[in-house]
């Protein structure tokens, strides 16, 4: 096996978990965790969903990693060249196509809703705000998406500051990560802060947390599953990438625990933000993608230096969703730059240029194609569904089936080094059967067979 890849390397541990936390922490944590947990009720969907991350995503994203360093190159070839050294199929590298598949899908509507929080920088900075009611707050954010062109050009210029950043490489990748999360996690700590002083901090508090399980069916158990994939950057190689990029003597057993706290710890802390201002003003829990550009506003309108905190908070959301976005296309170049010989800036422009196109039908969706729906759900809301719902936890399962029953024990269990064999065992365990049946078993449930 190759020892290191030809796209380069993280220079160390921290850089590699900086950079992973980076994929994983987002706008799935921060935008789409709470209007999800809004739209299925929280407690008890937070609690699947905590549940989900400990039970099939930690363990999913072990095996994800450790497959990617041991093949050492794009998704879709380190799969054919694990699935010969074990004599396996080589039908296993359409799990990589599956994964460049979904990770288009993915940024072409992620780098839309970026495009939204980039606005908000301006809109934020520019004081509109200042004092601002919710009905207010709603009706600007409404003004705002009924504008196509507004979208698009947002949508255009994120995925350019994306492609740009992947074009550099590894080292682009890098130095993206370096500051933004402990700068991110201050002002949401704050933004908690300020919520708790809003009077409806209890009751935001008991919505996310005390579980109700009569308040979730199985759609929403789906929702959860997937979204721990989502937001763990699980399922479609983008965490298989970054790791062929790992150096061989870094543990992946302590990196992926650390990643998963950080990503967890994130998105709980957007939760407390968010709902005591949604019950303090009245507003519905299930409003739906709009629910953080629909509330942070009045907190920022209303606290001491809230245009300042305001700006700040939408900028740094913005570098969350573009150290996020980077690794969502970076499989697929890294197999144009392995098998189209093509440069990683060729590569980069036809990568990006696709998924700019599929993305105007989410910029659409939510104004002149508004009403043009598949089984009710507009283009956002399918291509949402399909790949964090369908896409993601499908790959998940075969990446743990591929690690748990395909790949000898003694290579899963010499590429993890894990601090001993109670731990491996436990693992193994957890890939071959835990993970691939509770996936199972909630697509079963969801399609209505059990
Ligand atoms: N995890 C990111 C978020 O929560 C999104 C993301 C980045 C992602 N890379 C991914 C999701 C790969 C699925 C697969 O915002």
């Amino acid at each position: 096996m190759k020892k290191t890849s030809q796209h380069g390397q993280w220079s160390s541990r921290m850089v590699f978990i900086l950079a992973a936390t980076g994929s994983a922490v987002g706008l799935g944590n921060i935008w789409k965790f709470p209007y999800i947990a809004g739209e299925n009720g929280g407690g008890a969907f937070v609690l699947t969903y905590l549940l989900c991350i400990l039970a099939i995503g930690l363990p999913i994203m072990m095996a994800e990693i450790m497959l990617g360093r041991r093949g050492r190159q794009s998704p879709i070839n380190t799969m054919r060249v694990l699935a010969v050294e074990s004599n396996a199929s080589a039908l296993w590298s359409w799990l990589g196509w599956l994964g460049v598949v979904a990770g288009f899908l993915i940024l072409s509507y992620y780098s839309v809703i970026a495009g939204w929080a980039m606005a908000y920088v301006v809109r934020v900075a520019s004081g509109v705000f200042d004092g601002a009611t919710a009905d207010g707050v709603s009706h600007i954010f409404g003004e705002f998406i009924a504008d196509p062109e507004k979208l698009l050009a947002w949508h255009s210029l994120f995925m350019i500051i994306t492609m740009l950043v992947v074009a550099r490489g590894v080292k682009g990748l890098e130095r993206a990560a370096k500051f933004l999360m402990p700068a991110l996690i201050l002002i949401l700590i704050l933004l908690v802060g300020y919520s708790m002083n809003q009077g409806a901090f209890q009751q935001g508090v008991s919505f996310l947390f005390s579980a109700d399980f009569s308040k979730i069916n199985a759609a929403g158990v789906l929702t959860a599953m997937g979204h721990a994939f989502f937001t763990l950057s699980l399922g479609m190689g983008a965490i298989m990438v970054y790791g062929s990029y790992l150096p061989s003597r870094v543990s992946i057993g302590s990196t992926t625990v650390i990643i998963a706290l950080a990503d967890t710890a994130v998105a709980l802390l957007a939760g407390l933000a968010i709902f005591p201002i949604v019950f303090a003003n009245g507003l519905t829990p299930a409003s739906g993608p709009g629910l953080i550009f629909q509330t942070l506003p009045i907190a920022f309108g209303h606290m001491a230096y809230g245009a300042f905190f305001g700006t700040l908070f939408f900028l740094l959301l913005v570098f969350a969703a573009w150290s996020s976005s980077i690794s969502l296309i970076e499989p697929a170049v890294a197999w144009l730059v392995e098998n189209r010989k093509m440069s990683r800036m060729r590569a980069c422009i036809w990568a990006g240029l696709l998924t700019w196109l599929i993305g105007i039908g989410t910029v659409l969706s939510f104004n002149l194609a508004a009403d043009l729906t598949v089984f009710g759900k507009t283009f956002f809301d399918l291509m949402d569904y399909l790949t964090a719902n369908i896409m993601l936890p499908l790959g998940g399962l075969c990446i743990a089936l591929f690690a748990g029953w395909v790949m000898a024990a003694e290579t899963s269990a010499k590429e993890l080094s894990l601090p001993n064999d109670h731990i491996y065992k436990a693992w193994r365990f957890i890939v071959r059967y835990v993970s691939p049946v509770a996936v199972l078993l909630v697509f079963l449930n969801v399609i209505g067979l059990i």
